[in-house]
């Protein structure tokens, strides 16, 4: 029978792309956002509802309408330097309104979630490639948001059987290999969305740092294809349909591109010369940070359709350059 799911934050960078991936594979889809940063025309499949994860009578609405078999929870605020800033904001939305989401789960007995968690969990790194085991002291309010879920779920496995994987993302980048899922993101976070759109705009791109233990000085990050990342939502949920449990996986390339490297393959993707500007290096950051995620491919078998650079960057530049 079809399975139903419930994507919060659906409309937003990577919750579309789940949304596709999961209607690929014959799943309903109902999507619940609040349009905070993602973008109706985002939502290329599915049911949309516009509305907050923290607004019980909505969610006691949608659960006692629809028979979700799990939910996917994409929603949060990603900004880390304004969480520092207003990190009232980010505990509310991040965390309170997870609960109001975990508790309405609990009461219509859905009793499956995948949730967003981040590298930002670890902090400052102990060493280059981090497993699932490296310790876990986020540096920001952010990171401290996705770490407290994380624990909010463990107990709520123990208490109340609620079955979860949090899957700790390093930066998910790329776009739609169809070009039909276009970026209508106001504010980029990640350096290859900063990279292109400063082609677009017309700016200049800040290169943060060049004088690291790096090949070439320039800090090393780990991109994941956003398509990728999809795969092992169902894969996460394929794994608790069968398991009772909580788990959490690494989902990275497990390889690392430098900053130069990223500017290089824009420059070839888009034939455009990027305005690199070398600047200081900024406190915190760390030479070079990649995942280690055998252990997704070992326990989901997930296996990355896109590792190169090369096609991160060429798929992330269709979403734009389609994008009206
Ligand atoms: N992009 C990355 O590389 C990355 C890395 C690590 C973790 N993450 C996590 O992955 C998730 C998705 O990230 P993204 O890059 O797609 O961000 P995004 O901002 O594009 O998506 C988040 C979506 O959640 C929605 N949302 C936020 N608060 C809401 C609320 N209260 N009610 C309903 N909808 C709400 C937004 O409108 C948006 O559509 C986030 O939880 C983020 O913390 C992302």
């Amino acid at each position: 029978m079809t399975k139903k799911i419930l994507i919060v934050g659906g409309a937003g960078f990577i919750g579309s792309h789940v949304n596709k991936a999961l209607n690929q594979k014959d799943f309903e889809t109902v999507i619940l956002d609040n349009l905070s940063t993602g973008a109706k025309e985002s939502v290329v499949r599915g049911e949309f509802v516009e509305g907050n994860f923290g607004d019980r009578s909505l969610l006691d609405r949608l659960f006692s309408r629809h028979n979700f078999d799990a939910v996917i929870h994409l929603a949060a605020l990603t900004d880390v330097g304004e969480s520092v800033r207003n990190p009232a904001r980010y505990y509310k939305n991040n965390v309170a309104d997870t609960l109001t989401l975990l508790d309405a789960m609990v009461d219509h007995k859905v009793d499956i979630i995948i949730f967003s968690s981040s590298a930002a969990i670890y902090g400052a790194p102990l060493s280059n490639y981090v497993k699932e085991s490296h310790p876990a002291e986020p540096i920001n309010p952010y990171g401290r948001t996705k770490l407290m879920v994380e624990k909010i779920l463990d107990d709520y496995h123990a208490a109340y059987g609620l079955k979860s994987c949090s899957l700790r993302y390093f930066n998910a980048a790329g776009g739609d290999p169809q070009g039909e899922i276009k970026n209508f993101k106001k504010k980029e976070n990640n350096l290859i969305p900063i990279v292109l759109r400063s082609l677009i705009d017309k700016t200049g791109v800040p290169i943060f740092g060049t004088d690291y233990s790096t090949p070439d000085g320039t800090g090393v990050r780990d991109y994941v294809h956003v398509m990728d990342v999809a795969d092992a939502h169902i894969l996460a949920m394929e794994k608790l349909f069968n398991e009772p449990g909580t788990f959490c996986y690494n989902l990275g390339n497990g390889r690392g591109y430098s900053v130069l490297e990223v500017i290089r393959a824009a420059e070839k993707i888009t034939g455009l010369k990027v305005d690199a500007v070398k600047s200081a290096r900024r406190p915190g950051d760390p030479a070079t940070l990649v995942a280690d995620a055998s252990r997704a491919e070992k326990e989901l078998g997930w296996n990355r359709q896109y590792p190169s650079l090369e096609s991160i960057v060429e798929h992330a530049w269709l979403s734009y350059s389609t994008a009206d």
